[in-house]
């Protein structure tokens, strides 16, 4: 039996985490008073009860909004840290942070504001042994010409994200939508992942383009890829990173997807687990891989399987991955 001491002990790198998904409610209550913002709610039990969301849509839907609390460089820099010592606490040594521009700069934040105060944060987590480095993501529900324009913004930026990844609402907006976004982002030599399988009817196709059209390295979810046995080939084959968030799955999609997990795990595929938005979906890292073990009685190896795929598919150095895996 694998026990929860057992994980948080373990290192693990988290790969899929959505720093705006880390404002807990105890910090956004205390933003939105230093900052003047009205979000409905005075107590942390007003906070919580507000957290109702079944699937994505409504999930988002609770989510964007609450980001109007975070105003200043400060305000993204203790909302990275906060996560950073709850990253120390759960034994991560590698961080790879989503944040998404246009949730900010679409409400009057200049990008320079988000992007040093987080930046700043992932230089602090090197004091706490974190090695942590930050993700840009794409609203994949704005259009084509934001994401272009978010791009050029980021360039001044360059050396302080390692990679782009895409996520908001999949429904009726197919990766293919950002195909020269992701060509272009690769020639500034960052890596690429994207979020597939929330719409359940078009996602196969869309792990597909992801896989054999835009060539990411890793997908965020992306489990029923199942459903295409030539696909789950081609991923084993080419060491295609999958992140699944067990918790976040059971808000937001029809259950955790313990089978296609063991599944995959099974087939060879470099599967992990991670957090999403751990504000909002109850839990960190540790919550995560303990929930997924317990529901479908996970082994110690299946269980360090999925911490060493955190790693072997993270994007550190050669070097730095030896002394993980
Ligand atoms: N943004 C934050 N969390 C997300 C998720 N789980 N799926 C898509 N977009 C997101
Ligand atoms: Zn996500």
């Amino acid at each position: 039996e694998v026990t929860k001491e057992f994980i948080v002990g373990m290192p693990k790198a988290e790969l899929h985490l959505h720093i705006e998904g880390t404002l807990e409610p105890e910090l956004k209550l205390k933003l939105a008073q230093k900052n003047h913002v009205d979000i409905g709610q005075t107590t942390i039990e007003e906070v919580r009860a507000s957290y109702q969301y079944d699937d994505l849509a409504s999930f988002l839907a609770v989510y964007y909004p609450a980001m109007n609390v975070l105003q200043t460089e400060d305000d993204f820099y203790d909302l990275a840290m906060e996560y950073i010592h709850h990253a120390a606490e759960n034994n991560v040594r590698h961080a790879e942070i989503f944040f998404d521009p246009q949730a900010h700069t679409s409400r009057g934040i200049a990008f320079e504001t988000f992007i040093n105060g987080l930046y700043r944060a992932t230089v602090d987590a090197r004091a706490l042994n974190i090695d942590a480095r930050l993700i840009m993501c794409f609203l994949r529900d704005m259009s084509r010409e934001s994401a272009r324009k978010t791009l050029e913004e980021s360039l001044p930026y360059r050396d302080k994200f390692i990679g782009v990844g895409l996520d908001s609402d999949e429904h009726n907006n197919p990766p293919m939508k950002f195909f020269n976004q992701f060509t272009q982002a690769e020639q500034y030599g960052l890596h690429l992942t994207a979020h597939a399988d929330i719409d359940q009817k078009g996602s196969i196709e869309h792990i597909r383009e992801l896989l054999e059209v835009i060539g990411v390295e890793r997908i965020d979810h992306g489990t029923n890829i199942v459903e295409d046995p030539d696909l789950v080939a081609y991923a084993a084959n080419h060491h295609i990173g999958f992140t699944t968030c067990p918790l976040s799955n059971t808000f937001v999609r029809p259950e955790m997807k313990g089978p296609e997990v063991l599944e995959l795990l099974d087939k060879g595929v470099k599967i992990s687990a991670h957090s999403d938005d751990p504000a909002y979906f109850g839990g960190y890292i540790s919550d995560n891989y303990y929930a997924l073990a317990d529901a479908f009685n996970l082994t110690k190896e299946q269980v360090v399987m999925l911490a060493r795929n955190s790693f072997e598919t993270s994007w550190i150095s050669k070097e730095q991955k030896a002394i993980y895996i």
